[in-house]
């Protein structure tokens, strides 16, 4: 399987931003824009935890909705918590796990990071596991280093034979919202490097796996990002938010 037979995958990280009412029509507005991509890009999006059941309902099946988080138990005293069995009953399809996000403010860190992979692994859903530098640590000439414990400590948690269930997002936290997007070269050099970690996890099997590059893509600067071998897609945060302009970002990651 070459880059190019791997089709483009595209999630919206909606963040703490849109209610119901918000969620319901940018979902709507997605989904009546899917056609014009042909199924050649792969669209999803991740609302805030209360909004999932109305992204569900106005997705009607035709598109895939994430969590942005999830705890790995099933049940228990985690006051304020929700579980992989939870999204599953609202029909959640992916959750995005380890967003530096959740690494730098909620505590999760590599051993979390890993039990919540198996966890919507176990649960039949699919993860979307977050991996990337700061930049004080790609100041120091950290990032191979960084990035690699990342993603050994979850491939650890993954069978060979769940790589195609895997989606990894390598997101640069110093692009994260800045408008400071790693160049082509950046992210590819990362990503090299990603994929040379799953052959050696996954075998031959490393090249189905989805590696999402994040940090302020938008429209008009994903196909460059896109034109990389290993680069597979994009996890969007703030221009994600409007459905046109997601759906721009998908039609612009066809190669
Ligand atoms: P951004 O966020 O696109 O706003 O930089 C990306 C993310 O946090 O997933």
């Amino acid at each position: 399987m070459s880059a190019h037979s791997r089709i483009p995958f595209v999630c919206g990280n909606w963040k703490l931003h849109h209610g119901r009412e918000a969620t319901g029509a940018q979902v709507r507005e997605l989904v009546a824009g899917l056609p014009a991509l042909r199924d050649r890009a792969r669209i999803a999006v991740a609302p805030v935890v209360t909004c999932l059941a109305v992204a569900v309902e106005a997705a009607a099946g035709k598109l895939p909705i994430a969590a942005q988080n999830v705890h790995f138990a099933e049940k228990g005293a985690f006051t304020g918590e929700w579980s992989v069995g939870h999204l599953k009953e609202l029909g959640v399809s992916y959750v995005i796990v380890g967003h530096s996000e959740r690494r730098a403010l909620f505590a999760d860190n590599d051993e979390t990071v890993a039990k919540k992979v198996r966890a919507v692994l176990d649960g039949g859903l699919l993860p979307i596991a977050c991996i990337g530098e700061t930049e004080s640590q790609r100041e120091n000439g950290k990032t191979k280093h960084v990035v690699t414990e990342e993603i050994e400590a979850i491939l650890a948690a993954v069978r060979p034979d769940e790589a195609d269930r895997l989606t990894l997002a390598y997101e640069p936290v110093w692009a994260i919202g800045t408008g400071k997007n790693a160049s082509a070269q950046q992210a590819q050099e990362v990503h090299a490097l990603i994929r040379s970690l799953l052959k050696k996890h996954f075998g031959t099997k490393a090249e189905v796996v989805c590696i999402q590059y994040g940090g302020s893509v938008k429209p008009d600067n994903v196909a460059i990002l896109m034109a990389e071998p290993d680069v597979d897609g994009a996890l969007v945060g703030g221009a994600s938010l409007e459905a046109k302009s997601l759906l721009a970002i998908a039609q612009n990651a066809i190669r």
